[in-house]
């Protein structure tokens, strides 16, 4: 395994690095604070070519490898965590679902409206009763000549506050479970489409996740991505992709928590001296270097087997499972060395541990990813 990164790869990460250091962390304390839907970073995130970076041109993307998008996710997680789920959501189980499932009539009319960042994407899957039991929706959609009548319910969407399309996942046969559901395309203002409340969040703020209800909602046939009965897998194959950008996500969260703390410990002097040179200190640190560093290799090399098109659910869930964790336990030990400061706002680590733990939680559980990982466990090795 080699990840030395390609001159084009370095030179997009150092793009990424250097917008969302100028642009977005300037203001990603305000947006968690007010919560509000960062539309305006998304506009020049699309002039930047950000928000169709693994997509071909043809389709108006910037026809960047899998990596590339990767490394673009963990730069912007640096600076805000909030921006970079906005991405990772808008490409991996937004834009993704057309490029990959969709039809060339599907394709050519929404794609260029979503690499541009003209409009945002967002993935209806889960429900109050159907969380990690992806295959126990009850969103129901019914043919009725053209079209399909869609009713239920749908909650903790991220990004639809501002979202313009969303790949809403709804049961069409009822008796053959996970092989009975069917993914569509619905545009926002379709009549019978209601975003609900916007759910006040521990963390990640900004993100505008928002419950939907579908009351009569009329899909047309031409919106239906693939076939009937195939919306679970499509489902499932989107999340092994989404999950190494979530991975992506708390890497750059991780990141940036340690750098604080690293910085802190060193201008800091208690007892004499600086805080750095305390020993306990220094294990405090050298462990939460060598876990970022494990994930890492774990996300990158998640990312190069996708990109290489090999089969990677696996290490799509040890990347996220670990990477996850990991943002977890170093955002709380840097809050820890900041002490006092660490518990307010006046400095990001809490943002940060704060905006970490629904890495744990979203885009399957890290228990859900125990269970995919074991699923793929074999006999030796
Ligand atoms: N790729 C392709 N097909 C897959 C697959 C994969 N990774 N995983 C399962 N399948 C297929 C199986 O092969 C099987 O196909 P057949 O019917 O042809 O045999 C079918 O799907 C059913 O598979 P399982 O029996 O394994 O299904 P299950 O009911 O046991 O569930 C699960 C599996 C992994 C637990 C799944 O339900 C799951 O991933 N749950 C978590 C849901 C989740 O991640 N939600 C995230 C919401 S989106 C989000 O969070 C976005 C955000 O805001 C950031």
């Amino acid at each position: 395994m080699d990840f030395k990164l390609t001159p084009e790869q370095s030179q997009m990460r150092q793009l990424v690095r250097t917008f969302a250091r100028d642009v977005i962390a300037p203001v990603a304390a305000e947006i968690d604070r007010t919560d509000r839907f960062p539309r305006d970073l998304i506009r020049q995130m699309g002039e930047l070519g950000l928000m169709g970076l693994p997509v071909p041109e043809v389709y108006g993307g910037v026809g960047a490898d899998y990596l590339s998008y990767i490394l673009a996710i963990e730069e912007i997680s640096y600076a805000s965590a909030a921006v970079g789920v906005i991405l990772a959501v808008h490409t991996s189980v937004g834009t993704f679902p057309i490029l990959y499932f969709g039809n060339e009539a599907q394709r050519e009319k929404y794609l260029p409206k979503l690499t541009s960042g003209e409009w945002v994407a967002a993935f209806a899957l889960t429900e109050p009763d159907a969380g990690s039991d992806a295959s126990a929706i009850r969103t129901r959609a019914v043919r009725d000549g053209d079209a399909y009548v869609v009713n239920g319910s749908k909650v903790f969407i991220t990004n639809a506050s501002d979202a313009d399309l969303f790949c809403v996942f709804a049961v069409t046969d009822p008796r053959r479970g996970s092989r009975g559901m069917t993914a569509f395309l619905v545009e926002r203002g379709t009549p019978g489409l209601r975003v609900g409340r916007k759910l006040e969040k521990m963390g990640l703020n900004g993100s505008g996740t928002c419950e939907l209800t579908f009351e009569d909602m009329r899909v047309p046939i031409e919106n239906r991505l693939g076939q009937e009965g195939e919306g679970f897998s499509i489902a499932m194959r989107l999340l092994d992709g989404g999950r190494i950008g979530i991975a992506a996500q708390a890497l750059g969260i991780a990141r940036a928590a340690f750098d604080a703390a690293n910085q802190y410990v060193r201008g800091r002097r208690q007892f004499g001296q600086e805080v750095f040179k305390f020993q306990g200190v220094q294990f405090m640190l050298a462990d939460m270097a060598t876990r970022i560093e494990a994930s890492r290799w774990l996300v990158y090399h998640a990312a190069q087997m996708r990109q290489e098109g090999q089969a990677c659910t696996r290490e799509a869930s040890m990347a996220k499972l670990f990477a996850t964790d990991t943002a977890m336990q170093v955002t709380t030990d840097a809050v820890q060395l900041f002490g006092g400061y660490g518990y307010v706002k006046e400095y990001p680590v809490e943002r940060y541990m704060r905006d970490a733990k629904v890495t744990q939680i979203y885009e399957g559980t890290n228990q859900i990813q125990r269970i995919v990982i074991a699923r793929h466990l074999r006999e030796r090795g």
